[in-house]
């Protein structure tokens, strides 16, 4: 629309009278909503595009994570995603569970032992060279991490971490795609390591600006207004974006 043009935009943070609601019809193909900027264009995780296999959602408690996970997780089963697993130690997503294929597990035992076994799956799927997308979203896996046994405790099994780890980087070619949520903006927890893994980086509200240069090496989402005000910097768009996003109640 603004091809050809050059403005200054200015962005300030106001809370916008109207939720955006959960569209059905702003999915095209595999491309992900995840939310629309302020010109209202649909601005997407496009899970075709091999340049962004995998997200990174921050942002502080109560500034739209999980209600971005939700309409996430029914966008896909709406793209026609059969394999969808949710990570979710905090016990949000279990009236998911069952609906289209959603698998929701909760227990921190359970998600080390699904996550080992997600990735054996993934290890015999570089031998029958199967690349249906499987989508695989961890809400708070920060927490989960740290709750998790270390692998040595675990005997010769790899940590949730590593298995972690190891689901996306040798994932991203053959069909998985992973979108991890944390609160935590700390160098930590999102590393430049993280930063390559997961090349769309989606934050909300932080509480300082140091935050908003951990997640996006850039100064903003300090401002954002809460409740799915957010930015996304992903290698399909020039810039970072500001976005509202989807709410599915
Ligand atoms: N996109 C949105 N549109 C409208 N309201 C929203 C949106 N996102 C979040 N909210 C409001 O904010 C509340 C908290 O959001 P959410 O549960 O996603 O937070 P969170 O980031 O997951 O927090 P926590 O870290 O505590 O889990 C929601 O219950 C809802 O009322
Ligand atoms: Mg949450």
């Amino acid at each position: 629309v603004h091809e050809g043009t050059s403005y200054l935009s200015i962005d300030f943070s106001k809370k916008r009278e109207k939720d955006l609601l959960f569209e059905p019809s702003d999915l095209v193909g595999y491309a992900i909503p995840i939310g629309r900027d302020n010109f209202g264009n649909v601005i997407v995780w496009d899970y075709a595009n091999n340049s962004t296999p995998h997200a990174l959602v921050c942002g502080a408690t109560g500034s739209g994570k999980s209600v971005c996970i939700n309409s996430t997780a029914h966008y896909s089963v709406l793209a026609g995603i059969e394999d969808i697993l949710i990570f979710d130690p905090k016990f949000e997503f279990t009236g998911l569970h069952g609906l289209n294929g959603i698998r929701v597990i909760n227990e921190i035992e359970d998600i080390e032992l699904e996550m080992a076994i997600l990735v054996e799956e993934m290890n015999r799927r570089v031998k029958d060279k199967i690349s249906k997308l499987k989508v695989v979203i961890v809400d708070e896996f920060a927490d989960a991490v740290a709750q998790s046994r270390k692998g040595r405790e675990l005997g010769k099994d790899k940590s949730l971490e590593e298995n972690l780890r190891i689901l996306v980087q040798k994932g991203r070619s053959l069909g998985y795609r992973v979108l991890a949520a944390t609160q935590r903006a700390s160098t930590k927890v999102i590393t430049g390591d993280a930063k390559a893994n997961f090349p769309v980086q989606i934050c909300f509200r932080v509480p300082k600006i140091i935050d908003s240069k951990v997640v996006l090496d850039e100064p903003g989402a300090e401002c954002l207004a809460g409740h799915g005000d957010g930015l996304i910097k992903s290698p399909q768009y020039p810039d970072i974006v500001r976005f509202q996003g989807y709410y599915k109640s």
